[in-house]
């Protein structure tokens, strides 16, 4: 029998890449995608001197304190529809510190990890199209070895590290092993199986039916938090009972989080 690997794509992480440093992970894979780099190409670096989180803001990446991880990943997607992959990388980054460490974070969405309240892992996913196809990069950091008092002043009582958490030695080659091969067994469900990453998510959501306050710009909107679409956006529930979706912006929760 003749097998094709015609079609066959390769797996995420079939090539690495590992620097010292690097302004950012993500910066240095979208030019390496610009210039053609294959999907599944990642950039792992010890320290980044302008490592970025989401809304603008920086993240935190001394050397050889953290994971801090980009890949590459060229979906058959329209834009509208990537939301999905910052949710399927969380969720690839919850089970894999769940299985590996036997400590559960949750999910805040989109893609905030979080252990005992506080921050230990983020998501930055970067979209580009060129010539009519898109790329998109899937950024990752997560605190491995900070002390509390590493942490700057600013970050230092929402964030926290695996290291607080567990004694034992932290090894990131094998942390990011289990990642990328939790993320190849839900990368082929994107196009029309997604709800197997949204069950992931859900598992570790810690915020399903409870109450929550969505900020947008100049927007506030409370609501029950019900789940979330296939393209990854929040659904809500008002007050009126109306559920209404939310693709962007950002969760806090009430001091007593109420859940129903
Ligand atoms: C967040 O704000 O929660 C997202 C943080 C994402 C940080 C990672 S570290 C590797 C990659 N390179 C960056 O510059 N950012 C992401």
């Amino acid at each position: 029998m003749m097998i094709s690997l015609k079609n066959k794509k390769p797996s995420l992480g079939f090539r690495m890449f590992w620097y010292d440093t690097v302004t950012s992970t993500n910066d240095v894979l979208k030019q390496m995608a610009i210039a053609g780099e294959e999907e599944g190409a990642v950039v792992v670096a010890e320290s980044q001197t302008k490592g970025r989180g989401r809304l603008a803001r920086n993240w935190f990446s001394p050397m050889g304190q953290g994971l801090y991880v980009s890949i590459l990943l060229r979906p058959r997607l329209v834009l509208r529809q990537t939301g999905i992959l910052p949710i399927l990388a969380a969720a690839a980054v919850a089970r894999s510190i769940d299985r590996l460490y036997s400590v559960r974070p949750q999910i805040k969405w989109p893609n905030d990890i979080l252990l005992r309240g506080r921050k230990l892992a983020g998501i930055l996913c970067e979209c580009q199209v060129k010539s009519a196809s898109l790329f998109v990069i899937l950024g990752i950091g997560i605190n491995m070895h900070l002390q509390q008092e590493e942490f700057p002043a600013d970050l230092r009582n929402h964030s926290i590290s695996l290291k607080t958490v567990k004694e034992k030695q932290i090894d990131k080659h094998l942390l990011l092993q289990a990642i990328l091969k939790d993320m190849n067994r839900l990368y082929p469900t994107i196009n029309g199986e997604s709800e197997k990453i949204i069950r992931q998510w859900l598992k570790y959501c810690g915020h399903l039916n409870c109450e929550v306050v969505v900020t947008q710009t100049d927007l506030q909107i409370t609501g029950n938090f019900k789940g979330i679409t296939k393209n990854g956006a929040a659904l809500i529930e008002l007050p009126t009972s109306e559920i209404i979706t939310v693709e962007n912006g950002e969760f806090s929760l009430q001091e007593k989080v109420k859940c129903y």
